[in-house]
């Protein structure tokens, strides 16, 4: 298969401020599109109360992350799902956090329009939606990194 991401899991200090940028509420749905080990997923779902959906297309991870929920006794809050997120709908989230590169932040972007809800939130950590005009941009240096990176805001 082509993986158009490697897999590079987000700095486990900056989740909680990503999740905070994008206001995440009790009872919201967060989707993670390439979750990972499912650190993203968790937090949004331990801290933040919400319900959470991670889209992963590597099942070595897939089956770690599921194994981890199940282990937190968040099964009944987190769904992780073994798809290539191009192919999932994006109708159900309310916010998307997401650790993806701007190449294809770019290839979802028409998705993004068509499928999410006005008011649903984007935040990406480190790279930006090319052509897209951020509602807030933070820097954050993660523990042990030596400069600040960004995380995007974006409100459809
Ligand atoms: C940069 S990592 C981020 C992992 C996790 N979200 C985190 O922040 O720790 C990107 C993830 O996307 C997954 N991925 C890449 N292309 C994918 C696709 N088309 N569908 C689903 N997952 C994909 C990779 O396997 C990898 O785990």
């Amino acid at each position: 298969m082509n993986y158009t991401e490697p897999y590079i899991p987000t700095p486990g200090d900056i989740i909680p401020k990503m999740l905070t940028l994008a206001s995440v509420n009790p009872d919201e749905t967060v989707f993670d599109l390439g979750s990972g080990d499912g650190r993203i997923v968790i937090a949004a779902a331990k801290d933040f109360h919400a319900r959470v959906v991670g889209v992963e297309v590597r099942r070595r991870l897939v089956i770690e992350c599921r194994r981890r929920v199940k282990e937190m006794g968040l099964s009944h809050q987190i769904r992780i799902w073994c798809r290539n997120f191009k192919k999932v709908s994006l109708r159900e989230a309310d916010v998307l956090a997401m650790y993806l590169s701007s190449y294809t932040l770019n290839l979802m972007a028409p998705k993004f329009m068509k499928e999410l809800r006005a008011g649903a939130r984007i935040v990406n950590f480190d790279y930006s939606i090319p052509g897209w005009r951020p509602e807030r941009e933070i820097e954050v240096t993660p523990a042990g990194w030596r400069k600040p990176h960004p995380i995007f805001l974006y409100v459809m």
